[in-house]
């Protein structure tokens, strides 16, 4: 059966392919997303894409997965490094969860070094830009078999 995976990215990704493309790239989110699509298809997966600005919104799409989801793909943006109410969102939910991102955090600024939610997920990918997002959905995807 096919897993069903939650692609769920927060604030300011929406702007994806103009913002500041010299650290995030020149594809827009739509593009990562039908790449990823491709991806999953072919690795008997199927994806549900969610992208909000909105933290609320972000911890109700957490809890919605519990009834659909195999697991997530999250990129939760700068709430990475002040929410403690999505960390425990993910505690809550127990779904595997997989912090992306596409810059490396680590060899930015410090307060970037920080993430409340790396403690709480199955794994952390950084740095490969839209690529991290395969890297997680195959990793996520390997774990669950
Ligand atoms: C990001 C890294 C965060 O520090 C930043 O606030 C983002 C994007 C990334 O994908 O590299 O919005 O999550």
């Amino acid at each position: 059966m096919a897993h069903s995976i939650l692609v769920l990215n927060g604030p300011n990704l929406n702007l994806l392919g103009t913002r500041e493309p010299e650290v995030y790239g020149t594809d827009t989110l739509d593009d990562i997303v039908a790449e990823l699509t491709t991806f999953a298809e072919a690795n008997g997966a199927e994806l549900r894409a969610v992208q909000s600005n909105n933290e609320g919104e972000l911890i109700d799409a957490l809890h919605d997965a519990r009834n659909w989801a195999a697991g997530v793909v999250f990129n939760p943006g700068a709430f990475t490094h002040t929410s403690i109410a999505l960390r425990d969102a993910i505690a809550s939910i127990e779904l595997p969860v997989v912090e992306t991102h596409l810059s490396n955090v680590h060899a930015r600024e410090e307060f970037r070094h920080h993430s409340y939610v790396s403690g709480v997920c199955l794994g952390v990918v950084a740095g490969f830009g839209k690529h991290s997002y395969r890297v997680a959905l195959e990793g996520l995807l390997s774990h669950l078999g």
